[in-house]
């Protein structure tokens, strides 16, 4: 951890930017999710490779944003938090991490076993496994239902952050605002 780093009222610009990039990715990858079966047939491969791609980001930049974090540690919480956020923003960050980095994992175990090929648009990486109902069928359920957890905690991570901003005044979601205060 660089000197100083831990003394920080605010996160830096690193983990702002890993934040709301991700966060504006998420989402999309999210509504592109939930509109799957509204596209016609003709076009659902091309959404569903589309989903796929946005996913593969997301899972590339939450495994690069862990390695960053590892040197680059959060700043502690303003003094006047209390303890009751204390004690629960760790393990839910901790749970969003989990689920940034496993729900794409069953992504991609479900789109191979549909026997889908991805288009990156310049080369194809087609792993030629046979449509396998058995494997797609709960891996693709899983993936939803792990999809609608991550939503309903970032519900709840989002009302919070608020909370803190138009309730406790207390400078929590500044200090992951793009233009917020520098402390
Ligand atoms: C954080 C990233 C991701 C989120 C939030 C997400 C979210 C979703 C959601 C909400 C659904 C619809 C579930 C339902 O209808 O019950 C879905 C379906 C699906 N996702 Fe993802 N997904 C992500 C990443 C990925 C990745 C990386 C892949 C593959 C490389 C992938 C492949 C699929 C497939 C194949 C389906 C099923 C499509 C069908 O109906 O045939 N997803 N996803
Ligand atoms: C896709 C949606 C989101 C995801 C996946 C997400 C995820 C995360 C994660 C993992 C952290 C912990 C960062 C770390 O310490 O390493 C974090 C922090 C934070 N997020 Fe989000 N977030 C999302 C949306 C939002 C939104 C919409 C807001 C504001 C309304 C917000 C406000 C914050 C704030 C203020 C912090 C810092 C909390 C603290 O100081 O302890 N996030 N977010």
């Amino acid at each position: 951890m660089p000197s100083g780093e831990k003394l920080a009222a605010r996160y830096g610009n690193g983990a702002i930017g890993f934040h709301w990039v991700m966060v504006l990715l998420i989402v999309v990858v999210g509504v592109l999710g939930l509109l799957h079966d509204s596209w016609p047939k003709s076009t659902q491969s091309f959404w569903i490779n589309i989903h796929a791609m946005i996913g593969l980001t997301v899972w590339a930049l939450v495994i690069a944003r862990l390695w960053w974090r590892r040197t680059h540690t959060p700043p502690d919480l303003p003094p006047d938090v209390g303890e009751f956020s204390r004690r629960l923003s760790y393990p839910v960050h901790l749970l969003l991490y989990a689920l940034m980095v496993v729900i794409p994992i069953i992504g991609i175990v479900t789109f191979i076993w549909h026997g889908r090929v991805f288009d990156f648009g310049l080369f194809k990486v087609d792993f030629g496994v046979a449509k396998n109902r058995a494997i797609f069928h709960p891996t693709e359920d899983l993936h939803g239902y792990l999809a609608y957890a991550l939503f309903a905690l970032i519900g709840l991570h989002a009302l919070a952050a608020l909370w803190h901003h138009f309730v406790r005044h207390d400078g929590v979601l500044g200090r992951m605002w793009p233009t917020g205060d520098r402390g």
